[in-house]
């Protein structure tokens, strides 16, 4: 680190308080960006494996100029009409499957969150929630009693976890890819049964289409949809978390598409303004009303002309671009090549994911795939000094995570697997 950034770093903690947290143990400075690259203070190039907010690039001049068209002809709340937003809902709408018909906007996927479980409670009438034991769903009171769930002894009687489905490191070993995917649906059921008994009854099941919090974990084939029966069946509404899995990360528009199910409503977030704070929870018409009726929800940024703008410049550029056909390519390209090295290497277990949403599971040895996440760190990091920003994550932060802006190109991704290998070779192998 440099003179300047370490100036930089102590003026932080000053302004910032200690302990706001900073990736890598050297921290950078970035200044500038273009496409998937970002450039720090002396002008040196990363290349972003990372983020997935500027999903259509950093420094997108399409969404740039719309954002400032919006911003110097008219940008209010939502208590008055316009056309700008009412259209953008009704694309939106057109993307999705068909339960999916109007919107409640929000500014954080933590909002969307809270919205949709308001809905579900408010449509059902019962207060259970149900999401998995390594979830992340956002930070509020409530959104954030469901990351505690199943990490604490303390029992919260409106929100039940399960394990997450995973077949790298199942609840069961020795049993058949069926037996596995009854088991994790026994355990959802076991939950519903707990919500019954103690009178608060099941309101929704709310889970990331795509696990990514939890680890990007493969599935049992079926697990998604059986799973959205076994919740409808008792009542309740799935919530499908599309926060991460949403707006083409894995080659399709929406996370549910790729794991096969159906959701009654979606929340949405992070890549959907390329920056802007955009948010929403979508559902029927029906669902959306009763939440209406009932609650008078306001959002001050949210529902303005200028999300909509945003929103509609990043749903142009997915389009126009073909970025869900670039997720594919350039994912099945990057996927190839890590499974290649992850194969010769001992510390390297599992390579999983769908379009440009890859992890590379990094373990202390191949048989009993015990996580090493201080190795995952020190990949994350190495990768760093060699021009590539990645970050480690997953329920036990021993996943190299690789998540680049959607328009990442073969060359920047066969780069990518040069430096991987050259970190491999340095602290893995
Ligand atoms: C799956 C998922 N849902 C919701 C959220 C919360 O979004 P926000 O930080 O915009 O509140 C996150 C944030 O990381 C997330 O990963």
């Amino acid at each position: 680190m440099n003179t300047d950034s370490k100036v930089l770093l102590r003026r932080r903690e000053q302004s910032l308080g200690a302990g706001a947290e900073l990736f890598y143990r050297q921290p950078i400075q970035l200044v500038r960006g273009q496409g998937a690259h970002v450039f720090d203070e002396t002008g040196r190039r990363y290349i972003d494996f990372y983020n997935n907010v500027p999903a259509v690039g950093h420094g997108n001049t399409h969404v740039a100029d719309a954002i400032s068209y919006q911003q110097r002809t008219i940008n209010v709340n939502s208590r008055y009409l316009h056309e700008g937003v009412v259209d953008y809902a009704k694309r939106l709408a057109s993307l999705h499957c068909s339960r999916i018909e109007s919107f409640v906007f929000g500014c954080s996927g933590t909002e969307a969150n809270e919205v949709a479980i308001q809905m579900a409670r408010l449509a059902t009438g019962r207060r259970g929630i149900l999401c998995t034991n390594a979830a992340y769903h956002g930070n509020s009171d409530l959104v954030g009693r469901l990351t505690n769930a199943g990490r604490t002894d303390q029992e919260d009687p409106e929100i039940h976890a399960f394990p997450f489905p995973d077949l790298y490191r199942p609840i069961a070993k020795g049993c058949s890819g069926q037996e596995l995917e009854d088991a994790y649906l026994a355990r959802i059921h076991a939950a519903i049964e707990k919500f019954d008994a103690s009178g608060v009854g099941l309101a929704a099941m709310l889970i990331c289409s795509l696990f990514a919090n939890e680890g990007l974990p493969n599935l049992p084939s079926n697990f998604m949809a059986r799973a959205a029966d076994v919740v409808r069946a008792a009542g309740g509404l799935v919530i499908a978390d599309e926060v991460q899995a949403g707006f083409g990360r894995t080659g399709h528009w929406w996370g549910y598409e790729a794991t096969g199910f159906h959701p009654d409503i979606v929340t949405l977030g992070k890549p959907m303004g390329n920056g802007v704070p955009i948010s929403a929870a979508g559902a029927s018409r029906d669902l959306v009303e009763r939440f209406r009726g009932r609650t008078d929800y306001f959002n001050t940024y949210a529902s303005s002309p200028l999300q909509a703008a945003a929103g509609m410049a990043v749903l142009d550029v997915i389009e126009r671009d073909g970025l869900l056909g670039n997720a594919r390519q350039v994912g099945a390209m990057l996927k190839e090549g890590l499974e290649r090295i992850a194969a010769i290497d001992p510390h390297l277990g599992d390579v999983r994911g769908r379009g440009l949403f890859i992890v590379v599971d990094v373990v202390t040895d191949r048989e009993s795939r015990t996580p090493d996440p201080r190795r995952a760190a020190a990949m994350v990091d190495r990768l760093k000094d060699l021009g590539f920003l990645t970050a480690a994550a997953g329920a036990h932060k021993n996943l190299v995570k690789v998540r680049p802006p959607l328009v990442v190109s073969r060359e920047d991704a066969a780069s990518f697997l040069e430096a991987f290998e050259t970190a491999r070779q340095e602290i893995c192998g």
